[in-house]
């Protein structure tokens, strides 16, 4: 799949203007603060996706501006469809191929991107909760309807949270939490399932990308560590069982804590290198070969079952990169669309644009007198 044209109207400091894309590499040159990664963020919306910096719809809008309208023409299905999202204060509305959508999640699958900057390198150095969103926002790609079956578990483990704080003070109530117990296991051992079985797919992708950036001198290894302790092969079922034994198990500390502490929720990804932990001893190359890696194992599962290949989108990450590595990536990107955005124009490509002061131009701008 691949952008045709981008419009924007009040997207932060883009000026409203028409970009239109080549189909294969483009890279975006610009100094800093300009509107490199702005342009980056707003393809990434079309995904259904929240902004990958953690932005809020506010921040999106123009300064001084009430709304915010974006609008991708892009190719995908053997067609040319739509997206058009607009932006108000802690609201967003999509419409798709003009049908005007209720929930943006509607949209979630069908401008499908792959997203890598070096932010992402918390996906290493944070908590379980990026590694989680990163599961769950690239299962969303490949399985919208994977999102709903998200949302119903995290209304019952409110639900539950809620019920066992009720609970010491009155104790008829505990009666009922065996329901919310077989509800919230079910819920978990689909979503762990789901997850457990992407995480095998991308592993293989993952670390044959480790395996050619380290020029095969380093292991990369990724697992899914359930915090129900299911081993990987365990089944749906399985999962099931061993969760909801946990949950009984923890029942009384779950009361004395005020909620639920085992699930899904709890779930974590693993990521080794030459069998230890990235997090703990990876060296900062180390840690950023891992994403890219992890990265480029998403754009391939993604392509894979789509049978369609995503855009990606990379900002600012070649310079930290060396050129055998910058070499390696580009290699491995050919026949997709790409975005890169770079402060010094180091790639060579047809189609090369120039970002000064949020205005896109497909001439370098020259210096003023
Ligand atoms: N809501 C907004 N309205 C207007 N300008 C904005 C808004 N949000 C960010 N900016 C401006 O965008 C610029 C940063 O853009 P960014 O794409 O992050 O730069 P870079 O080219 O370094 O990637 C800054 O000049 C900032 O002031
Ligand atoms: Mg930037």
């Amino acid at each position: 799949m691949y952008v045709k044209q981008l419009e924007f109207e009040n997207y932060r400091n883009l000026n409203n203007s028409l970009f239109e894309p080549g189909k294969t590499v483009n890279v975006i040159c610009g100094n800093n603060a300009q509107g490199k990664t702005n342009i980056i963020e707003c393809l990434w919306l079309f995904t259904g996706g929240r902004s990958f910096r953690g932005a809020k719809e506010k921040d999106m809008i123009a300064f001084g501006e009430e709304y915010a309208d974006i609008k991708a023409l892009f190719f995908t299905e053997g067609r040319d469809q739509t997206i058009e999202i607009h932006i108000e204060k802690g609201k967003r509305k999509a419409t798709l191929n003009d049908i005007p959508k209720s929930y943006l999640s509607q949209i979630i699958g069908k401008f499908c991107a792959v997203v890598f900057s070096p932010d992402h390198l918390t996906l290493i150095k944070n908590g379980p909760d990026e590694r989680r969103s990163f599961m769950d926002g690239a299962i969303c790609q490949i399985d919208p309807m994977y999102a709903s079956v998200l949302s119903r578990y995290k209304k019952i483990l409110n639900e539950r949270n809620n019920l066992i704080r009720d609970i010491p003070g009155n104790r008829e109530l505990l009666d009922m939490l065996s329901v919310w117990n077989e509800s919230l296991c079910a819920a978990g051992a689909d979503i762990a399932s789901k997850r457990n079985e992407y995480i095998k797919k991308i592993s293989i992708h993952a670390v044959n990308f480790y395996d050619g950036i380290s020029k095969g001198k380093e292991k990369l290894k990724i697992g899914y560590k359930m915090n129900c302790k299911a081993p990987p092969e365990a089944d749906e079922k399985e999962i099931y069982n061993l969760s909801l034994q946990k949950l009984i198990r923890k029942q009384d500390e779950d009361i004395r804590c005020g909620y639920t502490t085992s699930g899904i929720h709890r779930d974590d990804m693993t990521i080794k290198i030459n069998d230890r932990d990235a997090k703990t001893f990876g060296s900062q190359g180390q840690q950023r070969s891992a994403v890219l890696s992890l990265k480029l194992a998403e754009a391939s599962v993604l392509g894979e079952e789509k049978e369609e290949a995503p855009v990606i989108l990379l900002d600012d990450v070649l310079s930290e990169l060396d050129v055998s590595r910058q070499n390696y990536l580009l290699t491995k990107l050919s026949g997709m669309q790409v975005f890169i955005t770079c402060c010094e124009q180091t790639v060579i490509s047809d189609n090369v644009f120039y970002v000064e002061n949020g205005v896109l131009s497909d001439r370098p701008f020259t210096p003023e007198g």
